[in-house]
């Protein structure tokens, strides 16, 4: 159940050209929230800009009652994000919509991130208690590869894919998912498998693509514009073979066989 709070900002750094890591204090978020699930922040305390913005749940910590966003500035709303200091709060609504879930039958867990969809990434895996866990991270450059170093703490290897090969492989994130597929996993361990991604249309495409055909369980984390963030204005509506459905609030995490791309 999502509630609204004021949350007091504990720390606010800036992790990259454009990126930015805020830790919030709010028990009962932190104690509540899934990976995968994300707030919506209000970016002012005016009415500009009127709408929340959504953003992942990059960690969370029920221990301390904190939880961590890590976000790219991109317009009005995250450039006014960043003039918040620690010790201010910040009006926040969430957890909201439905996160990953993790089968405990599964041995190999594969996580891909594209560009700022590496964010949920950490609390996902730091949720998975079990098996090998792997990280496949890509990005337009190396500077756009945010916190990826941060990822050697969730996984057991980490592969990097850029577009312009400035650091990692030059090319398509999965692309080198793909490679590992083929290359170091056998038939007999691909039931064991599951994809988890989240980043940009495309790269969900693709990789929804190479889970149908090697069949291998995978959930992705979609990526619509909102406007309620809670189902209401039906605004982040996305076609999938069971009808219409809303990111915010059915997803933003749905199983890739559900999604219809065209
Ligand atoms: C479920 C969910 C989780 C998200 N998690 C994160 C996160 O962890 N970190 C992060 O940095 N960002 C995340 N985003 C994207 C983030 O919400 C947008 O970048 C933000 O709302 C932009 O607000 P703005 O006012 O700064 O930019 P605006 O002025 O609103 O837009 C600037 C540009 O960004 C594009 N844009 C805005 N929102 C989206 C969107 N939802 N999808 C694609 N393009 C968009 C616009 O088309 C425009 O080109 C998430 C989005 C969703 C739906
Ligand atoms: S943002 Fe309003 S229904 Fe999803």
């Amino acid at each position: 159940m999502p509630i609204q709070e004021k949350c007091r900002i504990q720390d606010h750094q800036k992790v990259g050209p454009r990126h930015f890591k805020l830790t919030l204090l709010s028990q009962y978020i932190a104690s509540h929230a899934q990976p995968g699930q994300f707030v919506n922040v209000r970016c002012s305390d005016g009415s500009d800009p009127l709408l929340r913005r959504p953003i992942s749940l990059h960690r969370i910590n029920p221990e301390h009652g904190v939880f961590e966003l890590l976000y790219e500035v991109v317009g009005k709303g995250t450039e006014m994000l960043t003039k918040y200091f620690v010790g201010e709060e910040l009006d926040v609504l969430g957890p909201l919509g439905n996160g990953f879930s993790v089968d405990p039958k599964k041995k190999i867990h594969l996580m891909v991130g594209g560009g700022m969809g590496i964010a949920p990434l950490r609390a996902l895996g730091e949720s998975i208690k079990g098996g090998a866990r792997y990280v496949f991270l890509g990005a337009k450059t190396k500077e756009a590869l945010v916190c990826g170093e941060k990822c050697g703490e969730i996984a057991d290897q980490i592969a990097l894919a850029t577009d312009d090969g400035t650091t990692g492989k030059k090319g398509l994130v999965s692309d080198i998912l793909l490679d590992f597929i083929e290359n170091q996993l056998t038939a007999y361990n691909l039931p064991l498998t599951a994809i988890y991604a989240c980043g940009p249309r495309p790269m969900l495409k693709a990789i929804a693509e190479i889970a149908v055909q090697k069949k291998i369980d995978c959930q992705l984390s979609m990526e619509e514009r909102m406007a309620c963030g809670i189902g209401a204005c039906k605004g982040c509506a996305i076609k999938t073979k069971d009808g219409f459905k809303m990111v915010c609030k059915d997803g933003p995490v749905f199983d890739a066989k559900e999604i219809v791309w065209n």
